[in-house]
């Protein structure tokens, strides 16, 4: 990740930027307000290593509404998903053990599998599949040092919602191989599939998830986020993430409460305006030579592949020269390679001079 890390660095300070992993909001009002109020009340000491309990109770409620059974001792809150990741590979994997990975993925989850000592067996999420993973590939990767199954969905980087039936397919395949689902669903409420999101919380015993306050409530900087998962799992993910970080951030837990409680109508406008660009800057890349597509379902990131003849570093590169930001596919993992991530988190007005820029450059370099 250095070397963009270093691309991005520089970039010329007017380039736009669909780079973003980020909401371009900023967190609802009421929530901004809840935090000032808990930091005016005087809530800026530790709290406790699990998280306040109104806010995992409120968890548990919605995920048992939702979803499945569910209590406040299924509940432990976390500094961002990011933190509730590593906790999960620190506390589930052993020294040499094998987990199964989404290529292209998140970059965490690869690396918090060697941190543990285990090693990240990658699976594919291919482009001509539509980004769904290939069930017999999956079950060729199993051994008997597997013992964990990584999914995301909506998937970070391709957007991809995984429907009800594809995630039946991997719960019974989790069940068969006796596999724990470590579920990154941080994106569950921005997608725009006509079903309903289907979480794997409730579905199988060795399950845990991972969700976040960040891209919901457009508060990555504040560090919130959460997992669930069985109660005995949770009494030594606990210790792990104690020592850790001892514990989450008091006010923007008191921030995040009053959001869930009180904020559904703000999520709704954001979500309802990134369906919008995502429609517009889908039919603006079908539009340009040489690009594939595949509709995002979900999540603000579209993943073209293209066929310029240059690699996707070169072309984020050539990109960047001309005034535009994005992210080489093959940050993501070797499947990434040959494409381009582009975020939607950024007006309309951006993405349609991101879009000139790049059919420009298709044009160019054809
Ligand atoms: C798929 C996925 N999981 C987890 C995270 C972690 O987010 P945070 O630590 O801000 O909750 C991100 C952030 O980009 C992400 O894209």
């Amino acid at each position: 990740m250095s070397g963009i890390r270093k691309m991005f660095d520089a970039a010329p300070p007017d380039a736009i930027n669909l780079g973003l992993g980020e909401p371009d909001f900023n967190p609802p009002e009421l929530v901004k307000e809840a935090l000032f109020q808990a930091v005016r009340e005087g809530f800026n000491k530790y709290g406790p290593t699990r998280g306040i309990i109104p806010l995992r109770d409120t968890i548990a409620q919605i995920y048992e509404e939702r979803y499945g059974p569910a209590s406040r001792d299924n509940v432990l809150i976390s500094v961002g998903g990011s933190e509730a990741l590593a906790v999960a590979a620190l506390t589930l994997y052993e020294a040499g053990d094998e987990v199964l990975v989404p290529n292209p993925g998140f970059v965490l989850y690869a690396q918090h599998a060697r941190m543990a000592d285990a090693r990240p067996v990658y699976y594919s999420l291919k482009e001509s599949n539509n980004f769904l993973p290939d069930m017999d590939e999956l079950e060729s990767k199993v051994t008997r040092r597997t013992t964990a199954l990584i999914v995301n969905s909506p998937s970070n980087p391709t957007g991809t919602v995984f429907p009800r039936r594809v995630v039946d397919k991997l719960v019974d395949f989790a069940l068969r191989h006796d596999l724990t689902v470590v579920s990154d669903e941080v994106y569950d409420q921005i997608q725009y599939l006509n079903e309903p999101y289907s979480s794997f919380w409730g579905r199988l015993d060795k399950v845990i998830i991972v969700n976040s306050f960040s891209k919901i409530f457009a508060m990555t900087g504040w560090r919130l986020g959460y997992m669930l998962g069985d109660k005995d799992f949770l009494t030594e993910a606990d210790k792990i993430h104690y020592h850790l970080v001892a514990c989450p951030p008091t006010p923007p837990q008191i921030a995040a409460l009053k959001g869930l409680q009180e904020a559904e109508a703000d999520v709704k406008a954001m979500v309802r305006e990134f369906r919008a660009r995502r429609d517009f800057i889908v039919k603006y890349l079908r539009s340009i030579q040489g690009i594939r597509c595949v509709e995002p379902t979900g999540a603000f990131y579209a993943f073209p592949s293209f066929d310029w003849g240059v690699t996707d570093v070169e072309a984020a590169h050539g990109l960047l020269q001309r005034g535009l930001l994005c992210t080489p596919g093959s940050a993501f993992g070797p499947l990434g390679k040959g494409h381009l991530r582009f975020s939607f988190a950024n007006s309309r007005e951006n993405i349609g001079k991101a879009m000139t820029i790049l059919s420009e450059y298709a044009h160019d370099i054809e």
